[in-house]
């Protein structure tokens, strides 16, 4: 953080996925003193000040000897951290994406909607030209519980409450959300599953949540009981889900991240009955609504002032 800034100072920008010119653009006009160069030209490495980053190579960051700051082009940091070779002491900061946070909870409203009036068993019967009639349910006799109360988690149960559903939360610490029954840590973990008859996961990838939704997990919700996976792919044991959905102790389950993505093609998900897949799109970084809290990061760093959403490596998120 110590060292001084080049007389040009320049950011990295590295991501396959996001949206290159939007952030070109945004970050020109809100931090017009800062070049931005994609990724692979940086050009002199001694210019650049900020990495900007998505699914970057490993170790590419420690090549910078300026480096300020790490801004992860989205919520989860699991990818950065999982880069062995980073560089000691720049501080890794993640995004709070109001766009991304609006399009998780119209996914999270649209795929609860849509297992609360059961259509996938709607869809089934159709291909079999069956007129299955299949009468509707008030919301208030399904508990939507929702793990992970970060952003996303505590946006996605305040829509689910507009819509009448009865609500939990799990988190790491202790946490009070008007309308939610709110559960923590290992020991809140059975009460609060007794009660879901749909699972959200909006937890990070991390190593303490690495496998949580296993075959005990999954036992303990009521049978019948569907499941959301937003967080990632890490948190749960694919042949567990599977055995659960064969078993009939869930009845369907929403996938939008993997283990392994893209999915490989011979992955059984792709074609159970059970399962809906969507391709890690439930959301997507805005630069539109993500580029001034980046521009305004980098400026705090080059004042050498700490950084907000600032991402703690210890824990993982
Ligand atoms: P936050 O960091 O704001 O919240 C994380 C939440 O998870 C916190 O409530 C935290 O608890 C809880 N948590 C973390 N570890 C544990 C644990 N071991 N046991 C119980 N609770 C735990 O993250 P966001 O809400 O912004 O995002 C959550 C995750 O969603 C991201 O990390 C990412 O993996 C995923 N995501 C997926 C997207 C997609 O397109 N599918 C898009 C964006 C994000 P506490 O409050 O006590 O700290
Ligand atoms: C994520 C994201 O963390 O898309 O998955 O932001």
């Amino acid at each position: 953080m110590g060292a001084k800034v080049p007389p040009q100072p320049a950011l990295i920008f590295i991501s396959e996925v996001s949206d290159t010119r939007g952030w070109q653009r945004q970050l020109a006009e809100r931090l017009p003193e800062v070049e931005t160069r994609i990724w692979p030209d940086f050009g002199s490495k001694d210019d650049i000040v900020a990495a900007l980053v998505w699914k970057h190579p490993p170790g590419a960051l420690r090549q910078f000897p300026n480096l300020k700051i790490i801004v992860n082009l989205g919520a989860g940091v699991n990818f950065i951290l999982a880069d062995p070779d980073l560089p000691p002491g720049v501080p890794i900061v993640r995004l709070v994406d109001p766009g991304l946070t609006r399009r998780i909870t119209e996914y999270v409203a649209l795929h609860t909607l849509a297992l609360h009036r059961r259509l996938p068993e709607l869809a089934l019967a159709q291909r079999a030209a069956v007129w299955r009639y299949i009468h509707p349910t008030d919301p208030a006799t399904c508990c939507v519980g929702v793990m992970g109360l970060g952003n996303l988690g505590k946006s996605a149960l305040e829509v689910l409450g507009q819509f009448g559903f009865r609500r939990a939360g799990w988190s790491r610490t202790p946490k009070t959300l008007p309308g939610v029954d709110c559960f923590h840590g290992s020991e809140g973990l059975a009460p609060f599953l007794s009660r879901c008859d749909l699972l959200i996961c909006l937890l990070p990838g991390t190593a303490a949540t690495e496998n949580l939704i296993d075959r005990r997990v999954l036992g303990l919700l009521p049978k019948g009981a569907a499941f959301i996976n937003l967080g990632r792919g890490s948190i749960v044991v694919d042949d567990d889900l599977i055995a659960a959905l064969d078993s009939g102790q869930l009845s369907h389950a929403v996938l939008d991240v993997f283990r392994a993505e893209p999915l490989p093609s011979e992955h059984p998900y792709w074609r159970h009955p059970k399962v809906t897949i969507t391709p890690h799109n439930s959301s997507a970084t805005d630069p539109n609504t993500a580029a001034q809290q980046v521009a305004d990061n980098i400026r705090r760093v080059l004042a050498q002032q700490p950084p907000f959403n600032l991402v703690d490596p210890d824990v993982g998120y």
